[in-house]
């Protein structure tokens, strides 16, 4: 089961899932997924997490894994609406975890974040850094991971926790966290001018969803009960994605500058090592070829 498998990340990996010969069962309510992300090759649940009628689908279609996706990942929304997005981060993935429990999962693989940590108190980040999140979303994602752990201790669930940075490439849309790569491809292939907050030196771990979806295959198997950064590990400016991208759409344009958001983080960088010694993982594309892969999509 694929929870927010209609979504940027959820699609590719349950395609990479069929691949691999398994059985895909997706559940999205579309709020921000699309229709068309969705292989033919799955069986599709339109619904909302929180819905009453969810353990039917577990009741129907026995799922043996869950890959948990679903989120409102939207930051600036979760300032707004906290209550909202605690319905879909937090009770949702409670509903899913009760009935993950009811009907005996082997394992629930779950997609956290880097906004958990909020302002870096040293870099890169372990897992081992203190969690003080900046926002609602992160704060939410946090308090997923929390009850992920306490279902664990109380009834033995397996569980893998993956703390995603800053994902890009095909199928992202310009919205929501780590968008700022897909912002940049929508303005460039518009003929736009790309917009930069602050003078575009903070740094960003940015990851190629490819690389981000072989972690989560390799979640299935090992990683268990533990909780790890899914990262490159090296720090990208802002700037420096504006130069590949300017370079690869062959644009002579500066980017436009505009005053600091309040709230954003400086630099974020993930320490990656012990996930790559538990997952027997490590991130494969270079950011000029996700780049490149992500603009000819
Ligand atoms: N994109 C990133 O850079 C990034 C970074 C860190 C963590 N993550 C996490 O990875 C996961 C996937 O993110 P994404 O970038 O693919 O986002 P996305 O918005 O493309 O995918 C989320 C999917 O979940 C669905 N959804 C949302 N709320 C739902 C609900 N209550 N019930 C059912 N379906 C629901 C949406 O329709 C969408 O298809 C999220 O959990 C997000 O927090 C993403």
């Amino acid at each position: 089961m694929v929870t927010g498998g209609a979504g940027f990340i959820g699609s590719h990996l349950s395609d990479q899932l069929l691949n691999y010969g398994h059985d895909i069962v997706i559940i999205d309510d579309l709020s921000s997924g699309k229709i068309e992300n969705i292989n033919p090759q799955v069986r599709f649940y339109h619904r909302n997490l929180y819905d009453d009628n969810i353990e039917r689908v577990f009741a129907a279609e026995k799922p043996q894994f869950i890959y948990h996706l679903a989120a409102q990942i939207n930051v600036g929304f979760s300032q707004q609406e906290p209550g909202l997005d605690a319905y879909s981060n937090i009770m949702g993935t409670l509903k899913l975890l009760t009935c993950a429990v009811k009907h005996n999962i082997r394992k629930i693989v779950f997609a956290s974040s880097a906004a958990i940590y909020g302002n870096p108190k040293y870099l890169p980040i372990d897992e081992k850094h203190p969690a003080t999140p900046l926002s609602f979303y992160g704060l939410s994602k946090y308090t997923a991971e929390s009850y992920i752990r306490m279902f664990a201790a109380t009834f033995g669930l397996r569980y893998c926790i993956l703390r995603f940075s800053n994902v890009y490439g095909p199928r992202q849309m310009g919205t929501g966290e780590g968008g700022v790569i897909a912002q940049f491809n929508a303005r460039f292939s518009q003929g736009e001018t790309p917009v930069i907050f602050g003078d575009g030196e903070q740094t960003r771990d940015f990851i190629y969803v490819g690389d981000v979806v072989s972690a989560c295959c390799k979640a299935l198997y090992m990683g268990d009960n533990r909780t790890l950064n899914i990262s490159t590990g090296r720090a990208v400016s802002v700037n420096q994605v504006y130069e590949f991208l300017k370079n690869i759409y062959g644009c002579l344009t500066k980017p436009g500058y505009q005053p600091w958001r309040e709230g954003d983080i400086l630099h974020s960088v993930l320490d990656n090592s012990v996930a790559r010694s538990q997952l027997c993982w490590q991130p494969r594309n270079s950011l000029k070829a996700g780049l490149e892969k992500t603009y000819r999509f």
